[in-house]
């Protein structure tokens, strides 16, 4: 890595900004912030650059449309495309996305070779698929952010329900970032305490279908975007992990390849997060409900891949 960590983060939307805001708050690494449309990253990198003349940080961020400006980037997060609107599903998006994220990657991986890729845009996990054709980085190199967020959503309803602080509320939630996402009962605990013995049965399962939908409500809520400060953190989340190279276990849409029994395809996976990318994929014991509903969300990432394939254009 360049002495100074540099992380391009491609799109300068909502959740592009979230992330270059959040990653220079933590101070870690210069950012630079890309989008296709003219003066949009440029007035946004100004405005952060004249809140760390308040807050003091040093690192730098410049807004651009130039891909050359992106030369070297050690992490590359992709989050350029059209984001949900009311009464779109992520699959939705898909045909549009799926264009965006193939002409992105062929201009990042031109300049950056050796980057890191996290790839935000929905659908994601078919999205990170994309990404990894397209760049044929190996597969260590390309990562998706959904499970973060989707496990931060959980464990903030859960902090809700138990009226309690969040910071000791552990859990992990795997599968696709669709509908059918796998929140884990059964690790899901506070200080150490099983959640069965906090909450009863019946509620844990409202709770989990709010995460699924947990997105959606935003949306609902928003009227003309989606959710971008904490898919913004998270982002940074992953990118701090592999600059700092803080090996972190987290859910990310990582290559499975007979890991959990999925082949040859990606999908959210407990990983060790590291320089290296996705280092490995943790595998734990899922209950027989559990291992099929992590199936069933993987087999409807395949059939979103498999409708991409057939577009003919990767
Ligand atoms: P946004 O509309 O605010 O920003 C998207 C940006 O991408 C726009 O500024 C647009 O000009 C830019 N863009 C479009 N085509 C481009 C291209 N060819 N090259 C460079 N830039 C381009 O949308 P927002 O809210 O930032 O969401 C971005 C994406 O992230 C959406 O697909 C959304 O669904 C997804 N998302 C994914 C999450 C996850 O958990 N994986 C969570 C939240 C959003
Ligand atoms: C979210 O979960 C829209 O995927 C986005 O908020």
């Amino acid at each position: 890595m360049s002495s100074i960590p540099k992380i391009s983060v491609i799109g300068a939307g909502n959740v592009g900004s979230a992330a270059a805001y959040r990653a220079l708050e933590l101070n870690f690494c210069d950012i630079v912030l890309l989008d296709i449309v003219e003066g949009l990253p440029q007035g946004k990198a100004l405005d952060i650059t004249q809140m760390l003349a308040v807050t003091g940080v040093s690192s730098k961020i410049i807004g651009t449309n130039d891909y050359a400006d992106t030369k070297d980037s050690d992490v590359v997060i992709i989050t350029s495309g059209l984001a949900r609107k009311p009464g779109m599903s992520r699959d939705d998006l898909l045909s549009t996305n799926t264009k965006i994220i193939k002409e992105v990657t062929e201009k990042v991986i031109n300049y950056s070779p050796n980057c890191i890729i996290i790839v935000v845009t929905n659908p994601l996990d078919a999205m990170t698929y994309v990404a990894s054709k397209v760049s044929g980085f190996p597969k260590e190199r390309i990562v998706g952010m959904a499970g973060i967020l989707d496990t931060s959503r959980y464990k903030a309803f859960l902090s809700m329900e138990l009226n309690i602080s969040v910071s000791k509320i552990d859990s992990l939630v795997l599968g696709g970032h669709g509908d059918d996402m796998v929140p884990l009962k059964n690790y899901t605990t506070v200080s150490g305490v099983p959640i069965s013995q906090l909450i009863s049965d019946n509620r844990l399962n409202e709770i989990i279908q709010r995460t699924r939908d947990g997105g959606a409500e935003i949306v609902k809520l928003l009227k003309t975007g989606s959710a971008f400060y904490a898919p913004g953190v998270s982002s940074i989340e992953m990118a701090y992990s592999i600059i700092m190279n803080e090996r972190k276990i987290l859910p990310c849409c990582a290559y499975a390849n007979g890991e959990y029994k999925i082949n040859d395809q990606f999908v959210g996976l407990p990983v060790i997060l590291s320089s290296k990318g996705v280092e490995k994929i943790i595998e734990i014991d899922l209950s027989e409900d559990e291992q099929k509903e992590l199936e069933v969300s993987a087999s409807h990432v395949k059939e979103l891949c498999d409708l991409i394939d057939s577009f003919n254009i990767l």
